[in-house]
């Protein structure tokens, strides 16, 4: 009796995991300046800290703009208010 054998391939493409980053002060200087070349990166998720909500999302905007192959290559982020207050 001949052997009869029977090979299954099953191909499955996830997307690649991000590395998640938080940037303290990404507002400006350099933490502005890292956050927009991660992004670049593309494998990145930035946090971008910032003390203040309207200077983060300033810089938010700026980085989103000022990148645009970053949405080519998968790189992302988004604004994380850091509260300043300690006890
Ligand atoms: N820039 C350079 O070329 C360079 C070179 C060598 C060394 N350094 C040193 O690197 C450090 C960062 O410099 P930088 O140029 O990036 O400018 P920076 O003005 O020292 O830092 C800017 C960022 O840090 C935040 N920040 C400032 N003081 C803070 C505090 N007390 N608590 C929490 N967040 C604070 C700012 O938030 P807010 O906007 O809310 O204030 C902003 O997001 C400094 O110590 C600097 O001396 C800088």
């Amino acid at each position: 009796m001949a052997a009869t054998t029977t090979t299954t391939t099953t191909t499955t493409t996830t997307p690649a995991a991000k590395t998640i980053i938080l940037i303290t002060g990404a507002n400006s200087g350099v933490g502005f300046a890292l956050a927009s070349r991660l992004l670049a990166k593309g494998t990145y998720h930035v946090l971008v800290g910032s003390r203040s909500v309207t200077k983060g999302t300033a810089a938010l905007t700026t980085l989103l703009q000022q990148s645009p192959s970053h949405e080519h290559a998968g790189g992302t982020a988004e604004l994380l208010h850091l509260d300043g207050h300690y006890t």
